[in-house]
């Protein structure tokens, strides 16, 4: 695809479910006793691999126009898999899954796509083998394939050395298995909707801090969610409306919790023009309608217990801060290089192609602002995160900038490309 430079993006945007918490409302719905009704629901690659992989393991769930409907059947109501469950390029599904599954009386083994078997599994297999699974990574490399033999669980404290809400959310849910409480311990608090829709479905689970605490054996009930619209995917028409001239784009109805809203701090920080209008709550979770109009920014500094809460926002921020003054430096970030693509190392050749100033580090990456960008050859490298960041940056890019493997964007947002045209007569 191929996209070129514009002006004045103006218009109302309202970017769909949010991702994270679209999964978690399958997973836990289907150890629910009683039917879940899911509005919003993300219907992206990620999540629809969420629903074959429940469907799979014995759950009926109606994928409605509307709404999605999970058939729960409780705890203990799972049954073992015909085939191999397929994760897709989901992450989340991945890591979430094993924790479950390792309560269970059965066998199951799971894959997923080429990035999948690249990703890090060793931070789940690990401490869900100290509460007694049985897991075994099929081609001995600490990631999926995966084999998950179901076993009696013991519950344990986790201290875990990763900020990451799929390492906390597994063990948790492995902990409802358990036959005494599991608490994990994080170095920062990462995004907690697990907690807020498990507390919701009725489970006994408490938050200290960076602590949370799960008590084993309760008993689900079914629930009504509306999703609220995605940070994340709210992040590129955020960075959108800030760095092409003359722009005002209002999105509406996206996801604000505290654990999630990172990115908002660092564009105020970065002296941008964000309002946050009708904040509200929408399935325990905060909302709000953003306004945000072009900007001059300013360099910042973006490290320790934040990152966590703008983590898949970053490589958009890398990107915006090539349009501020001064220097920007991301660190504490390494969690970066584990992601759908090595994030630091793609983001730094990609920006860096477009004549922007990047030095990658071990941790993050070195912004010099105020380089003028130009067009070039974007690989996605298939990382949904990259292609929505590149397509915006090239708004604000002269001559032409090519996209490959665009189509990724299916992952997270099947409809991004549309409604970035609706803001602009760029996009062909
Ligand atoms: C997610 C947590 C984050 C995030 C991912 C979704 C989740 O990963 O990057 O896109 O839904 O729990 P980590 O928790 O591993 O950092």
């Amino acid at each position: 695809m191929i996209f070129t430079r514009t002006t004045a993006l103006k218009g109302t945007v309202t970017v769909p479910g949010d991702k994270s918490i679209s999964h978690r409302s399958i997973m836990f719905g289907a150890l629910s006793n009683g039917t879940t009704r899911v509005t919003n629901f993300l219907k992206g690659a990620d999540c629809l691999s969420t629903i074959d992989c429940f469907r799979n393991l014995g759950i009926q769930i109606d994928d409605n126009p509307d709404e999605i409907l999970i058939h729960g059947k409780g705890l203990h109501g799972l049954s073992a898999p015909k085939r191999m469950l397929d994760t897709g390029n989901s992450g989340t599904t991945t890591r979430l899954i094993c924790g479950i599954l390792a309560g269970q009386d059965f066998t199951t083994e799971l894959n997923g796509d080429a990035s999948i078997q690249t990703r890090p599994m060793k931070r789940i297999t690990e401490p869900l083998s100290q509460m007694g699974a049985h897991i075994t990574s099929l081609k001995n490399n600490d990631c999926a394939p995966l084999r998950i033999e179901g076993a009696p669980l013991h519950g344990i404290h986790y201290v875990s050395p990763v900020a990451s809400a799929q390492v906390k959310s597994c063990i948790l849910l492995a902990g409802l298995y358990a036959d005494c409480p599991t608490s994990v311990t994080e170095p920062y608090l990462s995004r907690n909707h697990s907690e807020i829709m498990l507390r919701h479905f009725g489970v006994d689970l408490k938050s200290k801090g960076v602590t949370a605490t799960i008590q084993p054996g309760a008993e689900l009930f079914a629930q009504d969610i509306q999703v609220p619209g995605d940070i994340s995917s709210a992040a590129y028409f955020i960075a959108a409306g800030l760095m092409v001239p003359d722009s005002e784009i209002l999105i509406r109805n996206v996801g604000i919790n505290p654990t999630r809203n990172g990115m908002l701090k660092v564009c105020q920080d970065m002296g941008a023009d964000l309002t946050l209008l009708n904040v509200r709550e929408a399935g325990g979770e905060p909302v709000a309608d953003l306004l945000v109009r072009h900007s001059s920014l300013r360099g910042v500094t973006i490290g320790g217990a934040i990152i966590p809460t703008l983590i898949d926002e970053l490589p958009m921020i890398a990107a915006l801060a090539c349009f501020a003054e001064g220097t920007t430096i991301i660190k504490d970030a390494q969690e970066l290089k584990v992601k759908e693509s090595n994030r630091i190392e793609v983001m730094a050749v990609n920006l860096n192609a477009m004549g922007a100033c990047v030095t990658a580090t071990e941790d993050g990456m070195i912004i010099e602002g105020g380089h003028p960008l130009h067009g070039a050859v974007i690989d996605s490298r298939l990382d949904h995160r990259i292609a929505m960041t590149f397509a915006v940056t090239a708004l604000a890019a002269d001559g032409e900038t090519r996209i490959q493997g665009a189509d990724c964007v299916r992952i997270s947002y099947p409809g991004f490309y549309k409604d970035l045209e609706k803001l602009t007569a760029n996009c062909c």
